[in-house]
């Protein structure tokens, strides 16, 4: 579903040059739920930013669902992107001046359906979550566990085949943080492809299988 081939990120600055990804080769499979972990800054949000088309890799090649995307314009990659792919961030970027259903109706505003049809999505991907009861509120009136699954409803509501999740349980307490990979397993028994990030091992061990980095390098 997604791989990855010889992939090589290097960042450059005007004074320094930092190799973020050294030769990373993924094949993840669909249907598969796959952690990522290493140390701070060895390249794992770097990854997860290329997997999801956010960013380009310097040198290596990518597939997603046997696309080979290197020769896509910015508006085929967006067009992919918002069609296969859902991401959730760990400081979950949602929009404070917009209500929790407006904020997870904003994948589909790029979509041909109706504001009806945008409604009831948003709905059953609050419901998934357990959130149905706080869809006129606004972020700054929810919890961060709330926050998280508002993050979690905006990711899969236009259901993607890909979910990419940037440490989603690093910011909550471990009881909240084991019903965020209860949801996230749910996803993947429901056919998703996940690949997420994480520091907790115990959340490691409850995917199918961990991919090491180590200073941007693949360790096995
Ligand atoms: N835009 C950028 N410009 C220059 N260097 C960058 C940029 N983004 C990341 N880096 C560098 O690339 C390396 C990998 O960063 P990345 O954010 O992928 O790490 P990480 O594994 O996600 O770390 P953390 O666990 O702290 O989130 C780091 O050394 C970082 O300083
Ligand atoms: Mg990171």
């Amino acid at each position: 579903m997604i791989k990855l081939e010889n992939v090589e990120k290097v960042y450059r600055t005007s004074a320094i040059e930092t190799l973020a990804l050294n030769n990373i080769n993924i094949n993840v499979r669909k249907g598969e739920f796959v952690s990522i972990m290493g140390p701070s800054g060895c390249g794992k949000s770097t990854l997860l930013n290329i997997m999801g088309l956010l960013d380009t890799p310097s040198k290596g090649h990518i597939e997603i669902d046997g696309s080979k995307v290197e020769k896509y314009t910015d508006k085929s990659l967006a067009h992919l992107r918002n069609q296969k792919l859902g991401f959730i961030f760990q400081s979950f970027h949602l929009i404070n001046d917009l209500s929790v259903i407006d904020n997870v109706e904003i994948p589909l505003l790029y979509r041909t359906s109706s504001s009806k049809d945008r409604r009831e999505l948003a709905q059953e991907a609050l419901e998934k979550v357990g959130l149905s009861n706080r869809m006129k509120h606004f972020p700054k009136q929810l919890s961060g566990g709330q926050k998280q699954r508002v993050a979690i409803a905006r990711a899969i509501v236009g259901k993607p085949e890909i979910i990419l999740a940037d440490e989603p349980t690093g910011n909550l307490d471990s009881a909240m943080g084991n019903e965020i990979l209860s949801i996230l397993q749910q996803l993947n028994e429901g056919g998703a492809t996940i690949v997420m990030v994480t520091h907790d091992d115990a959340m490691a061990k409850r995917t199918h299988r961990l991919i090491r980095l180590f200073d941007g390098t693949q360790v096995f």
